[in-house]
C-alpha cells in the first residue's frame, strides 16, 4: 500500500475548497487578500455573516467596500457565491450589484443559495432595540439585524431566500434570477474539480461559540464554519489561510487584553485608518496578541498566514507583543480574556523607522520588520506566505 504523502504548509491541493479566515476581531484586511488569492480560484464563496461585514478592496483609484458580495468580485473569471450559512439583506445586495454593474463588472456571475436567510427590516429594528435595552452592557453591534436574523433561523421562524424571491416586490424580482439550489451549486463544482475559495467574515475572536462571548457576532466565523455554511464535508477542505493584522483592533465592546489607551493607540488608529467600514466607528487599537493568535491558530487549523498592514507600524521605535496572560499570578489562556484581573505580559522588540510600502520581497524589509513578522508566524505556528505593506492591490511582499 502506498503511504499517504503529507504536503507541507504551502502546497496547493489539486481540487476542493480552501478557506480564508480572520484570526482576530475582524478587519484584518481579508477583502484585499481574497481579491489576490481569487486569481487562482474558480469560485469565491461567502459562508457566513451578512452585511455586518465590510470588505474593502483598492484597485488603482477605485475603492470598493463589499458587504455581501464576495471579495472576488473584481476577478473577472470567478463565479461568486453567497452560501447557505449567510443572512442576506436584499436591499444591500441590490445596491452592491448596481455599484458593481456601474463599474462594468459582470454580475450574472453572482449566485445566492436558496437556503440563505433573509434579513428583514424588523430584524434591524430588533437589533437596535436589543442594544438599547442592554444599556451599559451593549455589544456594539453593527445594527444591521444580523443577530435577530440568526435567532429567527434557529427558532425556525426565518425566511429563506428561496421563499423570499417569490414575493412580488421590486427587490425580490430583481434577485430571483440569482438564487440557485445552494447544495447542488457547490457539490457540482467540487465534482467538476473546480477550485473554491471560502471567504470568512468577521474574525475568529468574534465567533459565537469561541469568541469573547457575549461580545461576539451571531454566527460561527472559524474555518470549520465553511463546511456548515456551504454544505460540504470536512474532507473537501485543503488549505486554511489565516489573515492576521500586524497589530490588533476591535470595533464594538468586549474584552481586548492588549488594547492601548494612550497616544500609541491613537497613532495606530490614525496611521492604520482604523475606522469601521460599515459603521464608521473608530476602532479600538492595541499590540499584537500572541496568546490570542495561538488560540485562533488552534481553532482554525491554519496551514499558512498572511500578515497585513505591516506598513502601519513603521516609525514606532519599540513595539510590544503580548506573549503571556496571567490571573492573580497564575498563567492563563485566551479563555480568561474576560477576567477583570487579567494581566498581560509583553515582550518589547525593536521597531523600524523607514517606510516599507515599496517592498515586494521579504528580504527588502528592514531586519527588525522581518524579525517581527517571524514572531507573528511563531505565535501562529505556521509559515507566513505573504505580507501586505499598503492598501493597493500591488503592495505585497513575498518570500
Ligand atoms: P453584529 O455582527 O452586528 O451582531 O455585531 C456583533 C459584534 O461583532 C460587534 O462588536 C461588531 O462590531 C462586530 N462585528 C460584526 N461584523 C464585523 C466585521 O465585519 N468586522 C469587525 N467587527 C464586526
Ligand atoms: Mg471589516
Amino acid at each position: 500500500m502506498t503511504p499517504a504523502i503529507w504536503s507541507s504548509g504551502l502546497s496547493k491541493p489539486s481540487r476542493g475548497v480552501d478557506v480564508i479566515v480572520g484570526i482576530q476581531w475582524g478587519d484584518e484586511g481579508k477583502g484585499r487578500i481574497v481579491d489576490l488569492y481569487a486569481q487562482d480560484y474558480d469560485v469565491i464563496a461567502r459562508f457566513g455573516g451578512g452585511d455586518n461585514a465590510g470588505h474593502s478592496i483598492v484597485v488603482g483609484n477605485t475603492e470598493l467596500a463589499l458587504r455581501i458580495v464576495p471579495s472576488g468580485a473584481l476577478v473577472p473569471h470567478a463565479e461568486l457565491f453567497v452560501g447557505s450559512g449567510t443572512v442576506v439583506n436584499p436591499a444591500t445586495l441590490v445596491q452592491e450589484l448596481d455599484r458593481l454593474a456601474d463599474l462594468g463588472v459582470d454580475i450574472s456571475r453572482l449566485k445566492v443559495s436558496d437556503r440563505a436567510h433573509v434579513v428583514l427590516e424588523r430584524h434591524a429594528v430588533a437589533d437596535r432595540a436589543a442594544e438599547e435595552a442592554r444599556g451599559a452592557g451593549a455589544i456594539g453591534t453593527t445594527g444591521r439585524g444580523i443577530g435577530p436574523a440568526y435567532v429567527d433561523k434557529v427558532a425556525r421562524a426565518g425566511t429563506l431566500m428561496r421563499d423570499y424571491v417569490r414575493h412580488d416586490d421590486p427587490l425580490a424580482r430583481r434577485l430571483a434570477g440569482h438564487v440557485v439550489d445552494g447544495v447542488a451549486f457547490i457539490a457540482d463544482r467540487i465534482r467538476a474539480g473546480k477550485r473554491i475559495l471560502a471567504e470568512g467574515a468577521q474574525g475568529t475572536l468574534l465567533d459565537v461559540g469561541f469568541g469573547t462571548y457575549p461580545y461576539v457576532t451571531s454566527s460561527h466565523t472559524i474555518a470549520g464554519a465553511a463546511c456548515i455554511g456551504l454544505g460540504i464535508g470536512p474532507t473537501a477542505i485543503g488549505r486554511v489561510i489565516g489573515v492576521v493584522k500586524a497589530y490588533c483592533t476591535r470595533v464594538g465592546a468586549g474584552p481586548f487584553p492588549t488594547e492601548l489607551h494612550d497616544e500609541r493607540g491613537e497613532r495606530l488608529r490614525r496611521q492604520g485608518d482604523e475606522f469601521g467600514t460599515v459603521t464608521g466607528r473608530p476602532r479600538r487599537c492595541g499590540w499584537f496578541d500572541a496568546v490570542a493568535g495561538a488560540y485562533a491558530a488552534d481553532l482554525n487549523g491554519l496551514t499558512e498566514a498572511v500578515v497585513t498592514k505591516l506598513d502601519v507600524l513603521s516609525g514606532f521605535e519599540r513595539l510590544s507583543i503580548g506573549t503571556h496572560y496571567a490571573v492573580d499570578g497564575d498563567a492563563a489562556g485566551f479563555g480568561e480574556a474576560s477576567d477583570s484581573r487579567l494581566q498581560v505580559r509583553y515582550e518589547e522588540v525593536a521597531g523600524w523607522s523607514e517606510p516599507i510600502d515599496a517592498c515586494r520581497r521579504f528580504e527588502e524589509l528592514p531586519a527588525a520588520a522581518r524579525t517581527y513578522v517571524g514572531r507573528i508566524g511563531d505565535a501562529l505556528g505556521v509559515p507566513v506566505a505573504l505580507v501586505s505593506v499598503g492598501r493597493e492591490r500591488s503592495q505585497l511582499a513575498r518570500p
